[in-house]
């Protein structure tokens, strides 16, 4: 499979593992290097950036693929925000590809340009994804409705959103959002993507490192099983519905402020949570492609059972056109 994705980024499959904070980490993202697709760690996470440099540098030994690393930026008024020195620390340990998320990332696009790195800037709406060509990004990928976490404010489906994003931009777009095997990413290159972001697929792995209840959760639930919530605080996150994303949204209605929603949205539950595999203590991201995996696979096999998947639907396909 050769796309412009796949040649720009050198990879062998146009198959991105989306990043997952804590759940994404070196171990996680060389699997998914090592069965072809491009995996990725989260700059994010780490409160301190030596352990970002760290963590880059194990990666390296586990992998010689490319990677990306996610720096998915948050407001600018944010306390400790740590944005400028995760891009000084990726551009001295040599990383290749930075994906972006969260805000326009053209303050750092000299820099990018200088030190040769590709550029990845995931969206969830088309006039993002023009900014992102007109600022100098190297791909866009465009995130729909369906996705784990920020879908945006829209609410437009990922199966529009690619068509439209490809309809206007001339740099290679990916697509994000509900694809979870072959057919998926068959219909996303007929879409005119040039490859694909996969999530919340990669949660139902032996590898993630989460607690097997929630991939017990997964492989058992329905498309309906996933609720937005923080949309009164103009940044959507799609979560599993439980009773902790039910309480956020009752607080919502309430007018809560931001400062009152806080204990309740703070990735720090979250993470103690996944990791004791209480299913209904904290947000926990994931998409509506939940309703279509039935199955814990290694990572290996899900990047393998996806590219096998495209070839039969694309056999399948040519037996109806004749
Ligand atoms: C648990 C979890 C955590 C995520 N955290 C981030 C993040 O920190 N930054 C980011 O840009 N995307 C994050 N995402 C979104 C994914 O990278 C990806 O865009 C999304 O999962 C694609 O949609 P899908 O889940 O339908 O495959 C997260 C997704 C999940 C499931």
């Amino acid at each position: 499979m050769k796309t412009r994705v796949t040649e720009i980024l050198g990879i062998k499959y146009p198959i991105m593992q989306g990043g997952m904070q804590w759940l994404t980490g070196a171990e996680f993202a060389a699997s998914v290097c090592n069965a072809g697709a491009l995996g990725t760690i989260n700059a994010s996470v780490f409160d301190k950036v030596e352990d970002l440099r760290l963590e880059i540098r194990k990666l390296k030994n586990m992998t010689d693929r490319p990677f990306a690393v996610n720096i998915s930026m948050l407001p600018e008024t944010t306390e400790n925000e740590l944005t400028d020195d995760y891009f000084q620390a990726v551009f001295e340990e040599k990383v290749k590809i930075i994906e972006t998320a969260g805000r326009n990332p053209e303050k750092y696009i000299p820099d990018i340009k200088k030190h040769g790195v590709k550029l990845i800037h995931k969206v969830p709406a088309v006039r993002f994804a023009r900014k992102a060509q007109e600022i100098g990004a190297d791909i866009v990928t465009i995130v729909g409705y369906e996705c784990a976490g920020h879908p945006g404010m829209d609410d437009v489906a990922s199966s529009v959103l690619i068509q439209k994003a490809t309809g206007v931009l001339d740099i290679p777009v990916m697509v994000g959002g509900g694809i979870v095997d072959g057919r998926g990413l068959v219909a996303a290159l007929a879409w005119g993507a040039e490859g694909v972001v996969m999530g919340t697929r990669f949660i139902a792995t032996k590898e993630c490192p989460i607690n097997t209840k929630f991939k017990e959760w997964i492989i058992q639930a329905k498309e309906t099983d996933t609720i937005l919530i923080q949309r009164s605080i103009k940044n959507t996150l799609r979560v599993m519905k439980n009773k902790a994303a039910l309480k956020v949204l009752e607080m919502e209605k309430k007018g809560a402020t931001l400062e009152e929603l806080m204990p309740f949205i703070s990735g720090k539950v979250g993470k103690k949570a996944l990791a004791e595999g209480n299913l209904e203590r904290a947000n926990f991201a994931i998409g509506q492609g939940i309703g279509l995996i039935r199955e814990i696979k290694t990572v290996q096999e899900v990047i393998e059972d996806t590219i096998k998947g495209a070839e039969e639907t694309l056999l399948r396909l040519n037996t109806i056109v004749g």
